[in-house]
């Protein structure tokens, strides 16, 4: 009989992944069994956290009592958090202007994370979406849109995509701004006088943080850059630039490049692409981070894969959203895109789907401790299921109850492995 723990006793089915949960849970009673504790000699184990969580009561789909729990959970498997929006743009800098902060949220956000010690990552500095209209807004008539092809930062953008494309979250609420636009000069001083603010205010407090977010365009390989407002107006340099002044505001802080859809070969290239010119620039940067929303198929083959070639940047990898996908209608892709993968938590899950995510899990994690000398942080996208921006897909390690599946035993699993070799 293969030993409970054993990771290749887990693939032999749910029985043997569900008594392992059981195991565990009856384990926990005194103390429990933790991913921070678990892998505290590989990396640091964090979960994105929305407003509610920081600041106490109801939140999005939670009873305040159902918040309480979520939260013990947190303080009791995690040892760093990630804001899941109170930090981006749209929210902590709605308005214009100096007075046009909005601090409230990502103060107690900050002041959470140190409070319970654990490591505090921003997220994110510049992005193309969820930043408001004013940034972009100006007196420059915007191009008329053509078919012409257009030359990107790196490589060359093939024919016919010099179109905007809708908005990341498609038209009204975080749909691209198409009006006048700000000159170059302009958005870069907006985005220095915000950078300044918001790294400068966390100084010291915010460990690491994600300067710019999904500045890769997906599709074919001669489409390096994704054509945002932020490329069009100030050129292919403004992801130079965001390092730039994030390293004035905070020269400690680790700076990381943040993208998803990395385990697909070809947008893995255009990263390694990207990284390795801003190095030659000696631009401050200083990891790698990899998103991970991955689906319910991703194999410790792909991730070995994608491991490897990352780490030849020579930079710490941080896994910065992971969460795998167990809807069908997720498993063509590995995009976070929601305009370009709208079917991501579609069609019901997979079946077999508790045995399929902890398969999965199992074989990711231990292509992250084959990997833990570059692979520094493991950052899940969500505390359980039922607050996930993919809940239904179920991607993550507890239900909605806080109760761990089959997946977390999984996991579990190849830490103890790992550990028991060493
Ligand atoms: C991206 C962003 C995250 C979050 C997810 C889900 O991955 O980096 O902040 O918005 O998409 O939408």
């Amino acid at each position: 009989m293969q030993s409970p723990i054993s990771i290749h006793g887990l693939r032999g089915g749910l029985l043997t992944a569900t008594l392992l949960v059981v195991a565990l849970t009856a384990r926990s009673a005194d103390t429990p069994v933790t991913l921070k504790a678990a892998f505290k000699d590989d990396f640091v184990v964090g979960t994105a956290v929305n407003r509610s969580m920081v600041m106490g009561g109801a939140g999005f789909r939670r009873s305040e009592e159902q918040g309480a729990k979520d939260i013990a959970l947190l303080k009791e498997q995690f040892n760093q958090i990630s804001p899941e929006n109170d930090l981006k743009w749209q929210l902590i800098h709605p308005r214009e202007g100096a007075d046009g902060y909005d601090f409230g949220p990502a103060d107690a956000f900050v002041n959470f994370g140190l409070s319970n010690k654990m490591d505090v990552v921003g997220h994110t500095l510049v992005w193309h979406s969820q930043t408001p209209n004013w940034v972009f807004a100006g007196t420059n008539p915007p191009p008329a849109v053509t078919n012409a092809p257009a030359v990107a930062a790196i490589g060359t953008n093939a024919p016919g995509t010099n179109r905007p494309g809708p908005g990341r979250f498609g038209p009204g609420g975080f749909g691209r701004y198409d009006g006048p636009r700000a000159s170059r000069e302009e958005l870069l001083q907006r985005m220095r006088d915000h950078i300044h603010t918001v790294v400068g205010r966390y100084r010291g407090k915010v460990k690491c943080w994600d300067v710019v977010n999904e500045a890769l365009a997906d599709g074919p390989a001669t489409n390096v850059l994704r054509k945002s407002l932020w490329l069009e107006i100030v050129g292919p340099d403004f992801i130079a630039k965001a390092f730039q002044y994030a390293h004035e505001a905070d020269p400690d802080a680790i700076l990381r490049y943040n993208d998803y859809g990395l385990e697909n070969p070809v947008k893995r290239r255009k990263l390694i692409t990207l990284i390795k010119s801003l190095q030659e620039q000696k631009v401050p940067i200083h990891a790698i981070g990899s998103q991970a929303h991955v689906n319910v198929g991703t194999t410790f083959e792909t991730m070995d894969q994608t491991l490897t070639e990352l780490a030849t940047l020579g930079l710490p990898i941080h896994i910065t959203e992971l969460d795998v996908n167990g809807a069908q209608g997720g498993q063509q892709g590995f995009g976070a895109d929601i305009a370009g993968n709208a079917a991501t938590t579609g069609g019901g899950l997979v079946s077999d789907a508790d045995r399929k995510l902890a398969d999965a899990y199992a074989g990711i994690f231990r292509a992250f401790l084959k990997h833990r000398d570059t692979v520094k942080l493991v950052t899940f996208w969500g505390v359980n299921d039922a607050v996930s921006w993919r809940a239904n897909g179920k991607p993550l390690l507890f239900d909605g109850t806080n109760q761990p599946k089959p997946a977390f035993a999984a996991v579990i699993a190849e830490a103890e492995a790992a550990n028991s070799k060493r």
